[in-house]
């Protein structure tokens, strides 16, 4: 059987639709299918391989693989080799069918998603979107991102809305969340706001039970997704939210300044227009479409980062997020002054995990992994001391984490 029909046997095992655009034939990677991945044939096409550092710090902005990223500069030349809007207008089959390929993967409905800049944008569109009025209560958490608690703050400033903050050291039992939450939530409250993956921690909040907790109550459920597309299995009508927000330019690999968001079917007309919207448009997610003119190539990029997560198998992909992360925390875990401020267990956490020594800060240790060991990672502010967060990705080698474990013995015995 000739590769090709081996990259399509394993797609087609995944239940996924095969008429992908025409780059998954001219991905250099002949040899890869869905049933067996060679991770390192897969570093190879990233760029990033090549770079001096070691690069733990996917969770803050993903990179491209090279066939994406040829792809993108492709569309840009194509987008200046004639008027940019009739290029803009022979794009609109592909605008579509990445809305329906990303609602296959989240489960929901193509007409229910809008794909859009960042996480950022989505959440502002849909905080500064709802109809919400001096006095009303929202509901969040102390480990919520620092950026979306703005969005709440500049609301109450120029709405008299009311913020009350859950204050949990993350991570903890669901049970725990559940009651602290429970104890926040009153009559007042139209609004519970959810991070599903946490920046600092990498903990996966249990966004389905909160939902249901905060819908019993009848408050509606912002998710800030910004980690979970492609780093979890994320299935949207199972958590049941009303918005979720996330970035497709983590851990999907696509381009930069690419997001997705989320409204369910029944809120979208609810939902204040963009701004710039025809007043017609209500109903309809297109009305967050009228953006104006943008870097239509980097939307329409999204594609090839749908091809090339295809043909690695997306299961394939979320399992090696896990192995990476249990490789090295396995082998720190039980070593003195190592604090693991992550669960491991895949339920609670995907390819990110923090930890921290009792014996060095943080500061400190950022720095000497960076100027002793050549390793990129990003410190982050936890309640409870903070710690160095580790984001591998699908380019990551063990001996690179071996590297990282190595590095962290060493500091530890300082
Ligand atoms: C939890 C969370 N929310 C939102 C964001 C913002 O993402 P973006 O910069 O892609 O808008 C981040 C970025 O790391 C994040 O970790």
């Amino acid at each position: 059987m000739s590769s090709r029909r081996q990259f399509v046997k394993g797609a087609s095992i995944l239940g996924l639709a095969i008429n992908w655009p025409s780059l998954i034939s001219k991905l250099p990677i002949s040899d890869l299918h869905a049933e067996s991945v060679d991770w390192l044939q897969v570093r190879d096409l990233f760029p990033i391989s090549s770079w001096e550092k070691i690069h733990l710090n996917s969770g803050s902005a993903g990179v491209m693989p090279t066939p994406v990223q040829d792809h993108l500069i492709e569309l840009i030349k194509k987008v200046n080799s004639k008027a940019p809007y009739e290029v803009w207008g022979e794009w609109q089959e592909t605008k579509t069918s990445n809305l329906s390929r990303l609602a296959e993967m989240t489960n929901c409905d193509h007409n229910e998603l809008q794909i859009v800049r960042n996480t950022t944008e989505a959440l502002n569109m849909i905080i500064y979107g709802l109809a919400l009025n001096g006095g009303d209560e929202i509901v969040m958490g102390q480990q919520d991102y620092p950026f979306a608690k703005n969005t709440w703050q500049n609301r109450a400033k120029r709405d008299g809305v009311i913020i009350k903050e859950v204050d949990l050291q993350i991570p903890a039992k669901d049970e725990e969340i559940l009651a602290a939450y429970d104890k926040m939530i009153t009559d007042k409250t139209k609004v519970v706001h959810i991070t599903h993956i946490t920046h600092r921690e990498g903990h996966i909040m249990p966004v389905k039970k909160l939902s249901a907790l905060a819908h019993s109550k009848g408050a509606e459920v912002v998710v800030d997704g910004a980690h979970a597309v492609a780093n979890i299995n994320l299935d949207l009508r199972d958590l049941d939210c009303d918005y979720f927000a996330s970035s497709l330019h983590k851990w999907l690999n696509a381009p930069l300044g690419t997001g997705l968001l989320f409204v369910k079917e029944e809120k979208i007309k609810d939902l204040y227009n963009h701004p710039s919207s025809n007043l017609d448009a209500y109903d309809n997610m297109n009305k967050y479409e009228h953006l104006g003119t943008r870097a239509w190539a980097n939307e329409i990029g999204v594609a090839a980062a749908l091809d090339f997560h295809d043909a690695l198998g997306h299961q394939n992909k979320l399992d090696r997020l896990q192995e990476l992360k249990e490789y090295w925390t396995g082998q720190v875990m039980d070593v003195a002054n190592v604090q693991l401020k992550t669960w491991i267990e895949p339920r609670y956490s995907g390819a990110v995990a923090t930890f921290s020594l009792d014996n060095i800060s943080n500061r400190k240790i950022r720095k000497s992994l960076n100027k002793d060991y050549n390793i990129h990672v990003k410190s982050v502010d936890c309640k409870g001391g903070g710690g160095i967060r580790v984001s591998p990705n699908i380019f990551t080698t063990k001996e690179e984490l071996d590297q990282l474990v190595f590095a962290i013995r060493k500091l530890s015995e300082e």
